[in-house]
């Protein structure tokens, strides 16, 4: 039957038994992906895509703000013209701030007021440098009113009080009568911005106040106590301060220790990087190359782990897992200062970003937030600024091609993979997750991490007819391939003419180290 090119999948209409489906069609290929297009039930959140901005380098100096009074960078009340249009087009829809490690030294009040008469500071977590307070609560909400996001704000836990944590949520979310309503107001804002995310400081274990599990979890349980759920935005989010890659006993104690009705969120962070030998952004080798990938795919038994644990005490899985830091890090760009974590971007970063985001998609049922660390010229960034010039990075690409998962319905799939092989080990060539858009169109995101070999894909789409593929597809000569200030369109996504649809069938060549997103209508 012939449909209408431009008609949405029409779904329910074949009912295979997806076994069925896997075995008559592994006879194929290598590569093999089934998609339950009539099984979906979970819809992968738009917060899993939220990005993180901390006090860090240049990320919010210079990054995002350049001060009112600048007339050599295009600025609106002092925030960068041309980071906030790169910015709406990732339709980011939660930003973190102020940190980090930051958050926890970080006294809000300093940063509210005429700005004349607002304290400096020493941001002693990175490069101890003095920051004069400019940009604070107003500021970062005027960014994310002018970027159309959420704001995520972390809480001062480690060397803050509870009266002062309370006192920002009234400050920000209250709409009656208060003294921090008062405040705001005759600081020049009549409206509560309504912050629907809380933090509740960052990574406890380290920076944020050396503690141990048992002891985090009484100190959240005495925090969470004095932000109420229900303050000034309805169902507010708190949450916790989580888990360090693989410190499972972490995630354990607070989903044991911590009731319920006081915790909506539990973090957890995991960056791509071998402390020891961080290696170079851009100059990496093979085998560099294959353990950055080895670390970014070990988040998916992270989050598995993670998640069965929260499963056992949470089994109708209330609480979500918010993945508030992930991405690579790797050594300072030569020159720069080493407190700043300013790094360059390539094609690695981009594999990165693909086989990640695939992991949170098809984990959605407990993935329901989670942060990019970090946006602007710290670790792996979207945007990279030098004065007044600007580019954004490979990363930022995958985010923008990503963006047709935000809010869709997860379609689950089956996947098998050819192997990538590397110093005796071996990882899957490729990663994919699908999902339905509210006008049924469907997506299919495909990355191949093998730097030396295209992958052939058969794509089985079982419980929907489509009639027509579209796509579009990151990829570039090699892995260390990078967008520079003199050339900042050297990686960038083009169309994509490697998949054809045969009924049922779709078939994909994709080429080697790319991310490639496919469209059926
Ligand atoms: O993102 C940089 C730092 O990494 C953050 O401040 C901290 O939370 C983490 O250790």
């Amino acid at each position: 039957m012939l449909l209408p090119v431009y008609s949405s999948c029409i779904t329910g209409w074949a009912s295979v038994p997806a076994i069925l489906v896997m075995s008559a069609a592994v006879a194929f290929g290598q590569n093999k992906v089934v998609i339950n297009a009539d099984l979906g039930k979970d819809t992968i959140s738009r917060h899993i895509y939220g990005h993180f901005s901390e006090h860090l380098g240049r990320c919010i100096y210079g990054g995002y703000y350049v001060g009112e009074g600048n007339a050599r960078i295009p600025n609106t009340r002092g925030i960068r013209n041309d980071v906030v249009n790169a910015l709406k087009k990732l339709k980011i829809p939660n930003l973190r701030w102020p940190g980090g490690c930051f958050a926890d030294t970080y006294h809000w009040k300093d940063g509210i007021g005429p700005k004349a008469k607002r304290p400096s500071m020493v941001n002693s977590w990175w490069g101890g440098v003095t920051e004069d307070n400019s940009f604070g609560t107003h500021e970062f909400l005027d960014l994310c009113e002018q970027l159309g996001t959420e704001p995520y704000i972390t809480g001062n836990v480690g060397s803050g009080t509870v009266k002062e944590f309370a006192q920002w949520v009234q400050y920000t979310n209250f709409e009656g009568v208060s003294p921090m309503s008062a405040l705001r107001k005759e600081n020049g804002r009549e409206k509560p911005w309504k912050v629907h995310f809380w933090g509740v400081g960052n990574e406890a274990w380290g920076c944020g106040g050396n503690m141990t599990a048992e002891h985090y979890a009484n100190v959240y349980r005495t925090f969470a106590t004095f932000i109420p759920a229900s303050w000034g935005s309805g169902s507010l989010w708190r949450i916790a301060s989580g888990a360090a890659s693989g410190d499972y006993h972490w995630t354990e104690v607070l989903m044991r220790d911590i009731p319920h009705g006081l915790l909506e969120g539990v973090a957890l962070h995991h960056y791509s990087v071998d402390w020891n030998h961080k290696s170079s952004a851009t100059k990496f080798t093979e085998a560099e190359y294959f353990d950055t990938m080895l670390r970014a795919l070990h988040m998916e038994e992270l989050v598995q782990q993670h998640s069965a644990i929260m499963d056992r005490h949470d089994p109708q899985k209330k609480v979500a897992l918010v993945v508030d830091e992930w991405g690579g890090w790797y050594d300072v760009e030569p020159g720069t200062n080493p407190g700043f974590l300013y790094q360059q971007n390539t094609m690695r970063d981009a594999m990165i970003a693909g086989v990640t985001l695939n992991i949170f998609n098809n984990h959605c049922d407990r993935v329901r937030m989670a942060n990019l660390a970090q946006t602007v010229n710290v670790l792996q960034a979207v945007v990279l600024t030098d004065e007044e010039r600007m580019l954004v990075t490979p990363t930022y690409h995958v985010m923008e091609m990503y963006a047709v998962h935000h809010d869709a319905l997860l379609l689950p799939l089956s996947l098998k993979s050819a192997m990538f092989t590397g110093g005796g080990k071996s990882l899957p060539a490729v990663s994919a997750s699908a999902s339905r858009d509210k006008d049924g169109v469907m997506n299919i995101s495909l990355v191949n991490i093998d730097t030396g070999k295209p992958q052939d894909v058969v794509v089985e789409i079982r419980g929907a007819s489509c009639s027509s593929v579209t796509g579009r597809v990151l990829v570039s000569e090699k892995v260390q391939d990078h967008n520079t200030f003199d050339d900042p369109d050297h990686v960038k996504p083009a169309e994509f003419k490697g998949a054809k649809l045969d009924g049922s069938t779709l078939r994909v060549q994709l080429p080697a180290c790319s991310v490639v997103v496919l469209t059926l209508r």
